[in-house]
């Protein structure tokens, strides 16, 4: 009898637990959609705490935000303590996180959540708290005893190396030992490596991790560097696009770095259009504001399900940069799993521009390296859809034209509108 009742108790107790754990899937199953969830860098810096983390999670529920798909609250750098305990362990930073790390995982999993954290592939992260190197299946095993689902691995102090052959080599090899902790670790954990697109990590990064950085740090501006940080158009424009789609896809992201949406230094349409260049880019959507007082327009960009689900897409293809029209206007295109395509018009431009695109004219845009293409004829027309006013402004049978303000874009979706 005793047993019978330890057994439905510890059944209830699976039950229970089962309701608030994340699904687990394997290392390999994971990201097959880039990743959405928040990350505390670009707003809080060090100074985190888990009552913050607590409240974000909080948030992500009553906000609407993980009704978006918005998944994963992952602490960046500062959590740690700065020395390791006797035993190598890292250990909470005692003041942040005086109740410990498991307890804040624990939270953002019973609110159906998944928990992340960040180190460093070097002997010190970025900050100066401890890094990883040297410790990879301690720590690794430190997180799956914690909870972790996420990992942000960076690439602050580790050996400075000259020959780009042997830094790539060292660069992949470092992630490597990593994912192979995580792996030996038995717990699903995403990687996102973040060693800023310095070792040409579009090469090797698919083979090891989810994701990988391609740039040096976001700030909150639209078009302007500062230091090693850079803006929207930088990032974008930082390296050959039509060199990274190629090596991303379902399991493997190109990582844009955290959104600035909603950080001052922004306007309405610079906003929107640093989320729809994230979102047709597979980015991860990692927010980096603060969502627990975001206004209602930044709420609205960052929980726009059409955007969203561009970026979701399960075709998983990278936009590519199809032409510049006069005047700074950009055409990206980005295939979709429907046979609909995506269109994002970009103004560039610190003044207004009136832009024409012509559908007949055009013909037909081709994805060459995917083997993608969409026809535009009499016989074959699409109904489009202005994601952002979020209603249908036409159909190609006409020519588009419109108007975009000082770096608005406009976003559309091209559905048949024949019916299969
Ligand atoms: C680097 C990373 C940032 C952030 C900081 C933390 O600069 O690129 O995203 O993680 O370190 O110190």
């Amino acid at each position: 009898m005793k047993k019978n009742l330890l057994t439905v108790a510890a059944i209830a107790a699976v039950a229970v637990s089962g309701v608030c754990q994340p699904t687990q899937l394997k290392y390999e199953e994971l990201a097959k959609t880039p990743q959405m969830g928040w990350n505390s860098w670009n707003t809080f810096g060090v100074n985190i705490n888990e009552q913050l983390i607590k409240d974000v999670a909080d948030a992500f529920v009553t906000l609407g935000l993980k009704d978006a798909g918005y998944e994963y609250i992952v602490l960046d750098d500062g959590w740690m303590d700065m020395q390791r305990d006797a035993q190598g362990n890292i250990a909470p930073h005692p003041e942040r996180f005086p109740n410990g790390i498991k307890a804040v995982a624990d939270y953002v999993h019973s609110k159906g959540l998944k928990f992340g954290l960040y180190s460093c592939a070097g002997w010190k992260t970025c900050a100066g708290y401890p890094g990883g190197q040297g410790h990879e299946y301690q720590d690794a095993l430190k997180y799956a005893e914690w909870g972790v689902d996420y990992l942000k691995y960076d690439w602050c102090h580790t050996a400075p190396i000259r020959d780009m052959a042997d830094k790539e080599t060292y660069a992949r090899e470092s992630y490597t030992v990593m994912a192979h902790a995580l792996r030996e670790a038995k717990r699903a954990v995403l990687f996102s490596m973040c060693e800023w697109g310095s070792n040409n990590p579009w090469k090797w990064g698919a083979a090891v991790g989810h994701s990988w950085r391609t740039t040096g740090d976001i700030y909150s501006t639209f078009d302007g560097v500062r230091g090693y940080s850079f803006g929207v158009l930088q990032i974008l424009d930082m390296h050959d696009q039509n060199m990274l789609r190629r090596a991303a896809g379902p399991g493997s992201w190109n990582d844009m770095d955290m959104l600035e949406v909603g950080n001052e230094g922004l306007t309405l349409h610079e906003n929107q259009s640093h989320f729809a260049l994230w979102a047709i880019l597979n980015s991860p959507l990692m927010l980096g504001n603060d969502v627990r007082s975001m206004t209602e327009e930044t709420r609205a960009i960052l929980t726009n399900k059409d955007i969203i689900a561009l970026n979701q897409d399960t075709l998983g293809i990278q936009a590519f940069r199809y032409k510049t029209l006069s005047d700074s206007v950009e055409v990206w295109a980005k295939p979709l799993a429907d046979d609909g395509w995506a269109l994002l018009f970009l103004n560039r431009s610190k003044a207004p521009r009136t832009f024409t695109f012509d559908w007949s004219a055009e013909q037909r845009i081709v994805d060459d390296f995917f083997h993608k293409e969409i026809a535009f004829s009499k016989e074959k027309t699409y109904k489009i859809k202005d994601l952002y006013a979020g209603k249908e402004i036409g159909a190609t049978k006409k020519p588009l034209t419109a108007k975009l303000a000082q770096h608005q874009s406009l976003v559309v979706r091209l559905q048949s509108t024949k019916k299969k």
